[in-house]
């Protein structure tokens, strides 16, 4: 009899001991799933083209996003997508990305994020690295952009670019600004330089190109006419750059760019945003509307405070010095 009840005790207990296992293995499980976003999300990028900033645009996207609890391959699915700089790709890609159902899409360069806000007014565009998003017509309000866009914005530091050449160049007189007529992103930028240099008694002449096709005979016939070449993040100029430094090295004149995988490629300097971290940025933002953020009342974020960057090896060829107090602030200088 009092076994029986001794072993009574025992089996309930016993049952007690691994129910209560049960439940706190479950909620130990249940406890880590959340801190890393247990339900899977598939979300879109569209690239507008390939080149270097872009490239590394995407790698800091992803790291933000995993840094945020979305790690792609394991509880997210990214469907990339790049349109190789042609029009009617970044139509069609853009209708598919949205017909495939995306829990988000984010458009890298204006194009690619112009193309996305056409195809869809429901699903969250996020802008990654646009620059002028209000002039491209993506938002209204920087800071309250009401629709289904939000993003991140590069601000390119014109100001702090014209004084950079001042130190460089001392002697230049005329700045022959490179840019794509197709791309809103550098109309505004080509409009702020010509600004900020023209104050500083620069002479300006835009030189336009419609297309990748009319680089080279742009370039040929701006060079002998002017004593130094600016570029804007042009998306079409930084695809076919080594034509445009090619030529410059022949005519001996100084290319000043605006970011530094430019100058990494033959510009003589720049003051250039972290490309990786406008990417990170946008990962994050990626990641909060995924969480239930309203790209209406998420407000645009700005990067503008950009680092020197310069190619002392140009400077070299060239005969240029640059000066030792602009090496001291330099964060990178390429030997
Ligand atoms: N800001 C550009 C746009 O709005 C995209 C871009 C980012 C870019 N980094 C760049 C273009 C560097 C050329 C070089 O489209």
């Amino acid at each position: 009899m009092k076994n029986k009840k001794l072993l009574a005790v025992l089996a309930a207990l016993a049952v007690f001991v691994v129910a209560y296992l049960g439940f706190t293995s479950l909620s130990g499980t249940k406890g880590n799933s959340q801190a890393t976003n247990s339900e899977h999300k598939t979300i879109g990028v569209l690239q507008f083209v390939t080149h270097e900033s872009l490239d590394e645009i995407y790698r800091g996207i992803e790291q933000g996003l995993a840094d945020e609890g979305y790690q792609k391959g394991d509880n997210l699915t990214i469907n990339f997508m790049n349109a190789e700089a042609d029009q009617s790709q970044i139509q069609k890609m853009s209708e598919k990305l949205v017909a495939d159902k995306n829990a988000a899409l984010i458009g890298i360069a204006t194009p690619a994020a112009q193309g996305l806000a056409n195809a869809t007014k429901d699903i969250p565009v996020i802008m990654g690295a646009v620059t002028d998003p209000v002039g491209a017509n993506l938002v209204t309000d920087l800071k309250k952009p009401g629709g289904n866009i939000t993003g991140v914005s590069d601000a390119t530091p014109v100001a702090d670019t014209v004084e950079l050449i001042q130190a460089i160049t001392p002697d230049a007189k005329t700045i022959g600004v490179l840019y794509s007529s197709s791309e809103d992103n550098s109309l505004s930028q080509v409009e702020a330089f010509t600004e900020a240099a023209e104050r500083a008694d620069y002479t300006v002449v835009p030189y336009a190109v419609p297309s990748t096709n009319e680089i080279a005979t742009t370039v040929t016939a701006m060079l002998p006419k002017v004593d130094a070449v600016w570029t804007p993040t042009d998306n079409t100029i930084a695809s076919a750059f080594p034509t445009v430094i090619s030529a410059a090295k022949e005519a001996k004149k100084p290319v000043y760019t605006s970011v530094e995988t430019m100058v990494e490629e033959g510009g003589i300097a720049s003051v250039t945003l972290s490309q990786f971290d406008l990417g990170v940025a946008t990962g994050k933002m990626v990641a909060a509307v995924l969480n239930g953020a309203d790209p209406a009342k998420t407000p645009v974020e700005i990067f503008s405070e950009g680092t020197i960057v310069v190619n002392k090896k140009v400077a070299e060829e060239l005969g240029l010095t640059i000066p030792a107090s602009l090496l001291e602030k330099a964060t990178t200088i390429i030997e």
